[in-house]
């Protein structure tokens, strides 16, 4: 496969409420720091070759992207660095950020943030992406507790046009029904890889049913989690890679993309090669029997 023929819409698209998006995206956490995300001592990434990847990923058809204002390293800023790479925004890009989790400039996390919090951090995105309404913020959420209020305090923020569309994160079913009963979701972005549950892929098609977009993250990372991807991956993901001449990585980045046409990949990367791989991936075809023998490990590991 050429350079050229490399396009983040050789997996076709899908739509976040009004906004189209090309099925393989980009997630910013890995931009501000190599190795570990959030780690104390996280050495920073060279700001060109962050904003390098940034304007390829773009130059590739990447046009869905995903942040967070405590995407941050000592040194380097995901939103500050997407501001002034791709800034004036292409009319097509989709920045999808989210808020609910906070940190302090330390980098100490703070508590999840009150609905009255919830204002100041989509704020906070505003100021630091350089933009007037924020197209899509995600509530990310840890437990089972009611998101009722916060979840009501961004429809309100919607109303008001600071945003354009809601999601939500790290979710259970019931959130989603008790979000969807104030305001409509455009997607639920969830940990999924190989290894995920039967109950997680029973979410996955809820969500397509109701034609809301499933973002998986750690899709390459897997168990490996801010720590990043590792690479004692099964033989049979290896056997799958060794066929198609291409890596681990891509591999369960594809199976992704196969679990639904409402999956939209975020891959995130703060390497060029990596960043080409993974756009690639959208026109990698897995079989019937290369989905057959990657599935007893999606319940193996459940
Ligand atoms: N909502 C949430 O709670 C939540 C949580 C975590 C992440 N996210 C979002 O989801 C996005 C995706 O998650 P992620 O970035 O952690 O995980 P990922 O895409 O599953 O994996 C990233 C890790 O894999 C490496 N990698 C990427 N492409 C590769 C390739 N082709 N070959 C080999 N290694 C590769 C990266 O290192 P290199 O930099 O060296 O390529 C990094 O270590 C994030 O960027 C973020 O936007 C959301």
């Amino acid at each position: 496969m050429t350079s050229q023929t490399i396009t983040a819409a050789a997996a076709g698209t899908f739509k976040l409420g009004d906004l189209t998006v090309n099925r393989v995206g980009f997630g910013a956490m890995r931009l501000p720091q190599h190795g570990e995300a959030f780690a104390d001592d996280a050495v920073p990434r060279d700001r060109d070759q962050a904003i390098r990847v940034l304007r390829r990923a773009v130059e590739l058809g990447v046009n869905h992207i995903d942040t967070a204002a405590f995407y941050f390293s000592p040194l380097r800023s995901a939103n500050e660095l997407i501001n002034h790479a791709l800034a004036p925004y292409p009319d097509d890009l989709v920045i999808t950020t989210k808020v609910g989790p906070g940190r302090d400039p330390s980098g100490q996390w703070l508590a999840h943030a009150t609905p009255e919090q919830l204002r100041g951090q989509v704020e906070e995105n505003l100021r630091q992406l350089g933009r007037d309404h924020l197209d899509v913020v995600n509530l990310r959420i840890v437990g089972t507790d009611s998101i009722a209020e916060r979840f009501g305090a961004l429809a309100e923020l919607r109303e008001a046009g600071l945003i354009r569309h809601l999601g939500l994160s790290n979710i259970r079913p019931h959130h989603l029904a008790e979000a969807q009963s104030i305001a409509p979701v455009v997607c639920v972005q969830n940990m999924y890889g190989i290894g995920a549950s039967p109950e997680q892929k029973e979410f996955l098609d809820l969500c397509g049913e109701r034609r809301i977009a499933f973002v998986p993250f750690y899709s390459i990372a897997g168990a490996g989690r801010t720590a990043g991807a590792t690479t004692d991956d099964s033989p049979e993901v290896r056997t799958i890679a060794r066929a198609h001449g291409v890596s681990a990585a891509q591999i369960r980045l594809a199976w992704t993309l196969h679990q639904g046409s409402h999956v939209l990949a975020i891959p995130g990367t703060g390497d060029l090669d990596h960043l080409v791989q993974n756009v690639a991936v959208g026109s990698l075809r897995l079989s019937e029997e290369e989905l057959i023998a990657l599935d007893p490990l999606h319940h193996e590991t459940a």
